[in-house]
């Protein structure tokens, strides 16, 4: 077996290895089953305990209080993003949304196809490099919900604090930041986030939400999409995607073990902590996002020359530093540096940035 990278990928994303090793372990008999829960009814016993652990252990994790229903869908944050306007954009049919990058665009731009969706703040004129604050009585008094991106994978960004919406129900999507830090779920009326950032494999998204949000859906819509489908049912309407659950269940118990999301968040604030610190300090990089809006997960840097940033994604990679290239879209360099990123593996990248700096600056 080759060695291991550290993968910088912004998702698919590294997966913690003693979640993987105990996974490998059951891989052909998962605890005395004579299977893999690959293989397994998700009807059955052992499944069953494997979906009531995950929820039980998440709501631990996250503080979850007891009005909100935890579901476990398939279709990614992509599919989220018209699940929620179909389930919630249905009082007046009006919902605020604040873009701050790509993926914020899509959620409003898929909600505008179900009703009155309104872009009350943008920053796409400055790329997306800060989080617009906008003052509670911008957003329409009769929305449903507002809509925030909580962490801008592209762009390296993040909220601060929870924005004051004046009451009404606020949805986020958590995709790139969920477990990452501390957040007061009571605040939220939906936090949703596709799993394979933090949580675990591709092909599943986690939807934490406020029951009396659910039931609001109109007849005419796909079953699939209807949160109180998925609600009624424990997350088991149909074949859920049991392989991603189990092993996003065992990642919620690894993480349990290290100490929780509190214990998390100081390692992921001395990992983001010593990068920003070193880029901040240096000739030869630059991080373009706002100070205070920094994202912990995504660390988006430029050398502010196109070709020496190619050759850095290039000679990082010889050294096992892989997937250090920016989104497609905005090119540069993005260190995505999620949960479990070790923190050795932040320390190897900052010196191979010195050694590059001392070569090229
Ligand atoms: C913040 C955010 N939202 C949504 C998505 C889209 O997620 P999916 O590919 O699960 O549909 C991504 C993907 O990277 C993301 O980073």
């Amino acid at each position: 077996m080759g060695e291991r990278v550290y993968n910088f990928s912004a998702g698919p994303s590294m997966l913690p290895v003693e979640v993987m090793k105990r996974a490998a372990g059951g891989m052909l008999d998962y605890e005395g089953s004579g299977m893999s829960v690959m293989e397994m009814s998700h009807r059955s016993k052992p499944f069953e305990k494997i979906i009531q652990d995950a929820e039980a252990n998440l709501r631990t994790l996250l503080g979850i209080p007891d009005g909100y229903d935890v579901l476990f869908v398939q279709g990614g944050a992509t599919l989220v993003f018209a699940m929620i306007p179909l389930n919630l954009m249905t009082g007046s049919g009006k919902a605020d949304f604040l873009i701050t990058g790509q993926w914020a665009e899509k959620a409003y731009k898929e909600a505008a196809k179900f009703g009155d969706a309104r872009a009350a703040a943008s920053s796409k004129g400055q790329n997306f490099s800060f989080i617009p604050k906008v003052p509670a009585d911008e957003f329409r008094a009769d929305a449903d919900y507002v809509h925030i991106t909580w962490n801008n994978t592209i762009y390296g960004t993040k909220y601060p604090a929870v924005p004051d919406t004046k009451g009404l129900t606020l949805v986020t999507d958590m995709s790139s930041s969920i477990l990452s830090e501390e957040v007061d779920v009571s605040k939220f009326g939906c936090i949703y986030a596709g799993a394979q950032k933090n949580i675990g494999p591709a092909g599943l998204s986690i939807i934490i939400i406020k029951k009396e949000l659910v039931g609001r859906a109109k007849a005419d819509i796909p079953t699939y999409l209807d949160l109180k489908v998925h609600a009624d049912n424990g997350s088991l309407y149909n074949t859920p995607p049991a392989w991603c659950i189990y092993i996003a269940g065992e990642v919620f118990k690894y993480l349990l073990e290290g100490g929780g999301i509190g214990a998390i968040e100081q390692v992921n604030k001395r990992k983001a902590g010593k990068l920003y610190g070193y880029i901040d300090g240096s000739r030869l990089y630059m991080a373009p996002s706002a100070k205070e809006d920094r994202s912990l997960m995504n660390v988006v840097f430029v050398t502010g020359d196109e070709g020496l940033d190619k050759k850095f994604v290039a000679e990082a990679k010889g050294e096992g530093l892989v997937q250090l290239n920016g989104h497609r879209s905005i090119g540069g360099m993005r260190a995505s540096i999620y949960n479990a990123m070790p923190e050795e593996g932040v320390d190897k990248l900052i010196d191979f940035m010195k050694r590059f700096e001392a070569a090229n600056a």
